[in-house]
């Protein structure tokens, strides 16, 4: 029995899929019933993937390209609509954060770097899938951006200006696309397993101390953050569009510092 979470016949394109987030979103979109052209620099990743796509019953192509460069993203999304015959699905995840450090001291050349790697490359997707989507009158966009979009992010200002940039346009190709048939999202991660936090994780004091500001206390999994692109993707999510969907074990809900009961076990209060 079919459910308005199956992607079956729809045609999605995956960045960012050769490891992480993106692989588990192209993942997944497989196995919802999809057809997936996979975008990444690491064509060997990718080819991997795609046999596994493959033989689970569904179509891959793999599609090497920077994304960081124009051109290549607007070749890729024609071949993509070439050899798949059509989009119904743009997954904006590549990204990552390359500079940390505190304001004052970042080069213009990190922000500028940044930005192409988190904002710009998702504005090009969009505007190269974009009058393809808006001419089928159909379609779903969906971004990756994260909480650190949302608040401030202390000495990763880079990342949290090209990750609100991400949010703008979603918020602003949500209205604008709405009557047009095309739905477009954000889902706004917050701590994932991927290789972008290994550094963080492999430090048993550093992990710690950030997962103890997470309600859930845990670190998330991209298989998570994957399943709320699914139905971002198809049906399901039929009347949502202009959304940032948080996935961060609860983060961006509480502001931090002692709860009550924190307060009430040490005495503090009556
Ligand atoms: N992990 C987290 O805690 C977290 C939290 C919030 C948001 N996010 C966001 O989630 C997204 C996925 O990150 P991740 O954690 O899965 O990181 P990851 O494991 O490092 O994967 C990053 C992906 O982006 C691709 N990529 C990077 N630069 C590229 C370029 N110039 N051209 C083409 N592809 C490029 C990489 O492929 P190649 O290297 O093969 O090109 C890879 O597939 C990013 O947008 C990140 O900002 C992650």
């Amino acid at each position: 029995m079919s459910t308005r979470f199956d992607l079956d016949g729809r045609k999605a394109l995956v960045t960012g899929a050769s490891r992480g987030i993106g692989r588990a979103v192209a993942r997944a979109f497989a196995q919802a019933g999809a057809d997936v052209a996979v975008v990444a620099r690491s064509t060997d990743e990718l080819q991997e993937l795609a046999a596994e796509v493959e033989r689970a019953g569904r179509r891959a192509v793999v599609l090497t390209c920077d994304v960081t460069e124009e051109e290549q993203i607007r070749d890729a999304v024609s071949e993509a609509i070439d050899a798949l015959g059509c989009l119904d699905v743009l997954a904006n995840v590549a990204g990552g954060t390359p500079t940390a450090g505190p304001f004052v001291e970042l080069p213009m050349v990190a922000w500028q770097r940044d930005m192409r790697l988190n904002f710009e490359s998702v504005l090009h997707f969009c505007r190269a899938a974009g009058p393809h989507l808006l001419q089928r009158g159909t379609g779903s966009v969906i971004s990756v951006s994260s909480v650190a979009g949302m608040a401030g992010a202390p000495s990763r200002s880079t990342i949290a200006v090209s990750k609100a940039a991400v949010i703008a346009l979603t918020r602003t190709l949500g209205a604008e696309w709405a009557a047009a048939g095309v739905r477009v999202n954000a889902i706004l991660p917050g701590w994932t397993t991927t290789a972008e936090t290994a550094v963080v994780r492999a430090n048993e004091q550093v992990s710690a101390g950030l997962i103890h500001a997470v309600p859930m206390r845990r670190w998330g999994t991209p298989e998570e953050i994957a399943d709320s692109a699914v139905y971002l993707a198809g049906d399901a999510s039929s009347m949502v569009t202009g959304s940032c969907l948080t996935i961060d074990a609860g983060v961006s809900a509480y502001v931090g510092g002692p709860t009550l009961l924190d307060l009430l076990a040490y005495g503090r209060l009556g």
